[in-house]
């Protein structure tokens, strides 16, 4: 694991360690959250399913109208992935509408995006995690991979108090996500996650996953889905691109026996495994 010291990053398309990067307070995503980001995996020193996170990235700038040159954010990309020699790992990237001469919600005319992304050595491994229910208090566009991320910091630091990694949230008693991740869940046999809307990301592992189970005769069902709904579950888990599949060991405030070798979850786990190591976008 390299020291913070170490990070390689780029800011408006220069690499540097990123301790030497210097950024203006007045950057919009540092005053607004007014900026987007990613979170591209790699294995072996191949993106995973690179053109699927470059899209996202590119619904969320339209979403909030944001102009960048995409060519230039992909070579950036590709650019820090040489900069380093280790093979597993990911790329953190985010744009934000630019930099204001001053603090102004109404943007001026003619700013520039900015960009800043770090590369991170990562160890892909399979983790359980215990989780706690909570409110989810965002706001209507979850959809939107925006960096403003309050309600889930505030839900998953609640959470970590009672030993937790994660949190499940919830709006009125339907279920919409984890907080920097995608929830699954299987009741005899069968895997039920919540369906894509304004309240939730949709998250890539969570679509490569639904596209792997449903080619490999697997039944999934997306829908909209209870708390309740967990309590008549065997497994549950949580899906990122950093965590992959991470079963859920336990949640503090639900009263649930949860089976960590539930047959489907283990099936789930070894496709997407397979999937991660076998795909690749040479370089
Ligand atoms: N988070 N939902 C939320 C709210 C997320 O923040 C994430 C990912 C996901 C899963 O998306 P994907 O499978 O594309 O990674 C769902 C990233 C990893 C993060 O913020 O670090």
């Amino acid at each position: 694991m390299v020291s913070n010291t170490d990070i390689i990053g780029t800011y408006n398309g220069k690499i540097d360690l990123v301790r030497n990067l210097t950024i203006s307070p007045f950057s919009r995503a540092y005053t607004f959250s007014d900026s987007i980001y990613e979170v591209i995996p790699f294995y072996n020193r191949n993106f995973f399913y690179f053109d699927k996170h470059f899209t996202r990235l590119s619904n969320s700038l339209n979403a909030l109208a944001i102009e960048i040159n995409l060519q230039k954010v992909k070579d950036e990309l590709y650019e820090l992935l040489k900069h380093v020699t280790y093979q597993n790992g990911y790329i953190y990237y985010q744009i934000s509408r630019g930099t204001d001469p001053i603090r102004n919600h109404i943007q001026v005319d003619g700013l520039e995006a900015e960009t800043f992304g770090y590369i991170l050595e990562h160890d892909y491994k399979t983790q359980e995690l215990n989780i706690k229910i909570v409110d989810d208090l965002r706001w209507g566009r979850c959809d939107i991979k925006s960096t403003s991320l309050l309600a889930n910091v505030m839900g998953m630091n609640e959470a970590k108090k009672e030993n937790c990694q994660e949190i499940i949230m919830h709006r009125d008693g339907i279920i919409t996500e984890g907080g920097a991740s995608n929830i699954f869940f299987v009741i005899d046999g069968i895997i039920f996650t919540p369906a894509l809307g304004n309240n939730i990301l949709p998250g890539i592992t969570r679509e490569i996953l639904i596209e792997l189970v449903r080619s490999n005769g697997i039944e999934i069902r997306e829908d909209k889905f209870l708390i309740d709904d967990l309590l008549k579950s065997q497994s549950i888990w949580l899906t990122s691109s950093t965590k992959c599949i991470a079963p859920v060991r336990k949640i503090v405030n639900l009263d649930l026996n949860l089976d960590l070798n539930e047959p489907v979850m283990n099936r789930c786990i070894a496709i997407l495994d397979k999937e991660f190591k076998s795909n690749s976008i040479n370089l």
